[in-house]
């Protein structure tokens, strides 16, 4: 079917690709394009927006795209960057300065089709450095934003021209925080673009049945199958495209799976129908081979990747299926975190995207049915295809399993005693306020600030406090403390004061541990029916001795989120804390206990 729709200008960051989301679940399709993507190509949208940008300054970007795409009579609707665009182009002034973060109310001064079935005041969200301070003859102010009653007016906040059908948002729709973000997008896909809301699950079920077959031809498929909600939903997708005979399983034991999992996966697999060709492989050996001295994360991750990779072609030869093309059941985080969009950092590269199957993807040799999708819409296609709840909504694993919870080390600390007491001093002055003590770890995790990739020192805190002090403390740090990424808030009695970073590499001695403590979180979850109010819930080891005792630090980092880009840490319940507190700290090799409280940004929901 063709559907109305409307084109996403990816302007850069971590972002743009949520706008298309967005729209899509309000029933009209959106696609990404390029900003130097031909006019051409522009043509057959009934609506253009925008993205904002972070690394873009609205002074400097004269050649970035073809300004003849404002000659075109579709609808454009720019948001932050976007809108400084739209404003500058019919003859309006950005300033530096003027900045807003964090919400904001929007005051709709009209009575406008953006805004229908809206209140005239409106919760918002804004980030940005540059301002509109004048908008051009053709154009009106819909809008101006403040914070709170006694805030000072922000001036063309929303903007826009009928005549010209040209708009503009200083903030975002497109982020929960601005609450109905999602109706102004409908309203300009629907009341100003005309689009036909035709999209919706059952719409994409199809389209992407016929993407699969014009793919895959007469050929079949032989798809990677952790078991994780990505895999399964992938593995259902293709089995209806192409019937259970042209789809063959192939789940690897990685020897980074958690406790019993593989047994627990195949046999899922075999209740949902999809035993039929359905193969196994325990590959520890290789995985731990590849992994063999290795204690850079990207360097790990690479590896794991690669191991997949070959892994699967030795399984496809030894079962006489190196015909198939590869299944994977790749989302579009993946791609965008691996940097795999333009103007993407590389945050880390996930196990699916390394180069090697990037040339495969090049080649047309890779089949990937959900790799335009987030994980809530993966849920909804699940539960349309009727897989079991409890498969859905399994907490996200991702492909590299323990590999990226278990920090590697060669014993070497590469930051000097009097850099981590600057950092323990300056983080000391805001945990005071709160009677909390302060400490810099010898170690380093990966984050994302201003959706760049960082590789920072966590600081412990302790003491007693609630979770609403610990986590300002922790907002306060992070904003004031260059080179810091990361909080965590020690559950052991006392504050450490002597770490010795251990040589550390992946054993699977240490495997073994970190499944043994991930089972008590995880079961620990389960008791406490947390399961599904948490989206996800790593537990990590670093080699860390603490005051002579043991050889790895544990830490739980559990999360809320909606789709892995951003994420809040989350409460556990203090009768839960203390019963890991006993069960973990009492495992062989267990040196401390603490609880991450760092939000993404500016940590990642892995440490690595
Ligand atoms: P981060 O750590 O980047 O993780 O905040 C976001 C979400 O992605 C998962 N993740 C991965 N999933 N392959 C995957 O299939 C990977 O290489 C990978 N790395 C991270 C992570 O568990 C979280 O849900």
């Amino acid at each position: 079917m063709n559907h109305d729709a409307i084109a996403v200008v990816d302007f850069g960051g971590q972002y743009a690709h949520l706008i298309a989301s967005k729209v899509r679940r309000e029933g009209v399709l959106a696609e990404i394009l390029q900003p130097e993507d031909s006019v051409e190509s522009f043509k057959k949208y009934k609506g253009i927006i925008f993205s904002g940008s972070p690394s873009l300054s609205a002074f400097n970007e004269d050649s970035l795209y073809n300004k003849e795409i404002f000659d075109l009579d579709i609808p454009i609707l720019g948001f932050c960057f976007g809108h400084q665009e739209v404003a500058k182009h019919y003859g309006g002034k950005v300033i530096n300065g003027k900045k807003e973060w964090g919400r904001a109310d929007l005051h709709i001064l009209k009575d406008h089709p953006l805004f229908k079935g809206l209140d005239s005041i409106q919760q918002v969200w804004m980030s940005h450095n540059d301002t509109v301070s004048e908008i051009g003859e053709e154009f009106e102010e819909l809008g101006y934003s403040k914070l709170g009653k006694n805030g000072e007016p922000h001036h063309f906040a929303a903007i826009g021209s009928d005549k010209l059908r040209r708009y503009g948002f200083q903030y975002h729709p497109e982020v929960d925080d601005s609450i109905n973000g999602h109706i102004m997008l409908r309203n300009f896909a629907i009341e100003i673009c005309g689009c036909k809301p035709t999209w919706d699950m059952d719409a994409y079920i199809k389209d992407e049945i016929n993407k699969v077959h014009k793919q895959v031809g007469d050929r079949s498929v032989f798809l990677l199958a952790s078991g994780g909600v990505d895999s399964t939903v992938a593995a259902k997708v293709l089995g209806e495209a192409l019937g259970s005979d042209r789809l063959s399983l192939l789940h690897v034991d990685n020897g980074l799976m958690r406790k019993d999992e593989s047994q627990r996966v195949l046999e899922a697999f075999k209740e949902m129908g999809l035993g039929n060709n359905l193969h196994f492989v325990d590959a520890s050996d290789d995985f731990l081979s590849a992994l063999e001295g290795l204690v850079e994360p990207e360097d790990k991750r690479k590896a794991i990747g690669n191991c997949f990779v070959e892994v699967f072609e030795r399984e496809a030869k030894r079962l006489g299926l190196e015909n198939h093309l590869l299944g994977q059941g790749t989302i579009y985080p993946d791609t965008v975190e691996t940097g795999g969009t333009k103007r993407a950092d590389t945050i880390k590269t996930h196990h699916n995207r390394v180069p090697v199957i990037e040339e495969m993807i090049a080649a047309g040799k890779v089949v990937e049915p959900l790799a335009d999708l987030y994980k809530v819409e993966v849920r909804e296609l699940g539960e349309k295809l009727e897989i079991p709840h409890d498969m859905i909504w399994r907490h996200p694993f991702p492909g590299p399993g323990l590999g990226v919870r278990l920090l590697c080390s060669n014993g070497e600390v590469n930051i000097s005693q009097e850099e981590l007491n600057k950092f323990t001093a300056a983080a000391i002055e805001f945990a005071d306020k709160y009677n909390l003590k302060a400490v810099t770890l010898p170690i380093k995790s990966v984050g994302v600030k201003a959706d760049l990739r960082t590789y920072e020192h966590p600081v412990m805190l302790h003491g007693d406090a609630n979770w609403e002090e610990l986590q300002e403390v922790s907002g306060l740090i992070f904003k004031s403390i260059e080179g810091i990424n990361r909080a965590i808030w020690n559950l052991g009695a006392n504050l450490p004061t002597n770490f010795k970073l251990l040589p550390a590499t992946m054993t699977k001695e240490r495997l073994d541990l970190l499944r043994e403590a991930d089972h008590l979180v995880m079961d620990g979850l389960t008791r406490h029916n947390l399961h599904e109010k948490i989206w996800q819930c790593p537990t990590v080891l670093v080699p860390l001795e603490i005051d002579g005792v043991g050889k790895e630090l544990c830490i739980i980092r559990p999360i809320r989120s909606a789709r892995g880009m951003s994420a809040v840490a989350t409460e556990l319940p203090l009768e839960l804390l203390s019963e890991l507190k006993e069960s973990v700290l009492a495992l062989d090799g267990i040196s401390g206990l603490a609880l991450d409280l760092t939000s993404k940004p500016p940590g990642t929901i892995e440490w690595e």
